[in-house]
């Protein structure tokens, strides 16, 4: 072996003068190996310490050489992954809406991309499951009433330009409320009702939604809130009450409610008045990028006409 032999006579090396219940320790030289693996560790410390971020200084640590960052690396690795669905999210913005669907590859691509961006985006107002927030004028996009429609065309055009919202003038029923009708509503929610009901009123016509609703209602109320109806329901509403998709008027004649179908939820809607507003995904406000890309809403598009009641 090259490993100098360890001498250990105190004669021959000396000690260092410690002393531990009469055993002295010796003075051998450290091994060569062992002193140059010392000594380059130091250099490796102190070229990293040069190369890479380091020395905490009063703002933030020094840069480093090598311009490395972890933030730096995290957008590396996303633009890789970005390049990486380049093609399929190319392919996705080019096809025809309906086919997509029916091309395996896509689809598979959509519905994952799609459920990645409703969890983000969709959830906190439609329920992580899509199920919408009950009386909060969220609706269910699992069932197969649909405000503006259920096809993959209908889903692309509501998530792209939003409802009643205040920017995007594409949005769907932009200036079109469910109207006040309380004679004693203000503002323009009670400017847009074609007449102003009484409370006694407003209580007939709560009776005939009740009533076609199939609830238990008061017969002689409902008669009476029939012919209000007609008067001024059923142009929005439609004359049997079931809605209509060009202005998103919903159906009042099925158990699914935006707001609330029983008696107290129908007199503070009809006495009041609602609009409610989903925000434009696509829509560019000067100098901007929308909120979603076209291929993020087509994939979340996809995804929530797969969800069940897609049409
Ligand atoms: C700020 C809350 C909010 C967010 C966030 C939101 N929505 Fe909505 N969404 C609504 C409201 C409110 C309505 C109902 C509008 C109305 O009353 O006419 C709606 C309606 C819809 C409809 C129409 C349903 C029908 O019956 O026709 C679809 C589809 C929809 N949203 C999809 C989405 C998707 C996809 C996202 C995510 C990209 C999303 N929404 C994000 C509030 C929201
Ligand atoms: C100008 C058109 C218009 C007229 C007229 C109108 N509505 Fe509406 N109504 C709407 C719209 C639009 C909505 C949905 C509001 C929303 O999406 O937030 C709505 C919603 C409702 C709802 C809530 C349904 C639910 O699912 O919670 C009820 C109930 C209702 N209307 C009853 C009536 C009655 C009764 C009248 C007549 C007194 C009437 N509407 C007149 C447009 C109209």
């Amino acid at each position: 072996m090259c490993a100098k032999p360890v001498k250990n006579d105190p004669k021959d090396v000396g000690t260092t003068g410690h002393v531990w219940d009469g055993i002295e320790e010796l003075n051998n030289p450290l091994p060569r190996w062992w002193l140059w693996t010392f000594y380059l560790t130091i250099m490796f410390a102190i070229g990293y310490t040069i190369a890479y971020p380091a020395w905490p200084m009063l703002k933030g640590a020094t840069q480093g050489l090598m311009g490395f960052s972890t933030r730096g690396e995290v957008a590396a690795d996303i633009k890789k992954f970005d390049d990486a669905n380049s093609a399929i999210k190319a392919k996705l913005v080019a096809a025809d809406l309906v086919a997509i669907p029916k091309d395996a590859a896509l689809n598979q691509y959509a519905m994952a991309a799609g459920a990645a961006v409703f969890r983000i985006n969709c959830a906190p107002c439609h329920g992580a499951g899509a199920a919408g927030v009950k009386g909060k004028g969220y609706p269910n996009l699992l069932d197969n009433d649909w405000l503006y429609g259920g096809s993959l065309d209908a889903i692309h055009t509501t998530v792209t330009h939003g409802v009643r919202n205040t920017v995007d003038p594409d949005a769907r029923s932009v200036g079109l409320y469910m109207p006040a009708w309380s004679d004693k509503a203000t503002g323009a929610m009670a400017d847009l009702a074609t007449a102003k009901l009484t409370d006694a009123q407003v209580g007939q016509v709560v009776n005939f939604v009740l009533k076609i609703s199939g609830q238990t209602a008061d017969d002689a109320k409902a008669t009476d809130g029939a012919k209000i109806f007609a008067d001024d329901c059923a142009a929005c509403h439609g004359p049997d009450g079931k809605g209509n998709r060009d202005m998103g008027s919903p159906n009042l004649t099925d158990a699914i409610w935006l707001y609330g179908g029983d008696e107290a939820t129908l007199t503070a809607t009809i006495l009041s008045g609602r609009g409610g507003v989903m925000p434009s995904w696509g829509y560019a406000p000067k100098g901007a990028a929308p909120r979603l890309t076209e291929d993020q809403i087509r994939a979340v598009a996809v995804y929530v006409h797969a969800l069940g009641g897609g049409e």
